[in-house]
């Protein structure tokens, strides 16, 4: 069993609550926010989670913030650091100290649609298939090798909203199957490509690699 996993809110939660409900297989779960009322810090207390707030607002600059939050990242030791709707770009340092332990999700089909408004993007190019993608991070934005990704169909008169719950219904089912993969030692890394191994391919093709349950 993993001992630690991490994992960085600055918001809403879902995803984290889905992390959750996903019972993982981790001795310990520790909630570190950057903004001092994230919703994500409830979802965590009430699932008995501890929670660190470092709020950014209080740091002169990125890397006072970054080197702070390495800080205190690293005195949990953590096997894998989960970044959950965590809306700041982490830098080098740190993506460098993690990496291939350092995972994020992101609403749309990566390399399409990195940063903010992934879906207005999407319905404004007129794309038929969106959707979301569980990565490695890298010091890019939104970028990294890609551990799984989930489609969805986009409908004639879908709007930013519909089609964001969709999307977010797939968040949830991929993010926790990815952290488990990794929890398992399933995933190897090498040149950029990630792979599973012993994934079934199943027959739902709008997903891949397959969905192991
Ligand atoms: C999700 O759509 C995630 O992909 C993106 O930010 C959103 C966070 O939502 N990075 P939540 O806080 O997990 O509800």
């Amino acid at each position: 069993m993993m001992n630690s996993l991490v994992i960085l809110v600055s918001g809403r939660g879902s995803n984290l609550q889905a992390l959750i409900d996903a019972r993982l297989p981790v001795r310990a779960i520790t909630i570190i926010s950057n903004r001092p009322g994230a919703p994500a810090l409830d979802v965590a207390k009430r699932n008995g989670l501890e929670t660190r707030v470092i709020d950014q607002r209080s740091y002169p600059d990125r890397k006072a913030f970054d080197a702070a939050l390495m800080e205190t990242v690293s005195a949990y030791a953590p096997d894998l650091v989960v970044l959950a709707g965590f809306m700041h770009l982490l830098e080098e340092n740190f993506v460098q100290c993690y990496a291939g332990r350092l995972m994020n999700v992101h609403p749309s089909l990566l390399p399409a649609f990195p940063g903010l408004h992934p879906h207005r993007r999407a319905l404004l190019e007129g794309v038929k298939i969106h959707g979301c993608t569980v990565h490695f991070v890298t010091p890019r934005m939104d970028h990294g090798p890609i551990i799984v990704q989930a489609a969805v169909a986009v409908m004639p008169d879908d709007t930013e909203d519909s089609l964001a719950v969709r999307v977010l219904r797939e968040e949830h089912r991929i993010y926790p199957q990815a952290v488990r993969w990794f929890m398992e030692g399933r995933l190897r890394l090498s040149d950029n490509h990630v792979s599973v191994t012993h994934a079934v391919p199943d027959d739902t093709a709008l997903y891949s690699p397959g969905f192991c349950k």
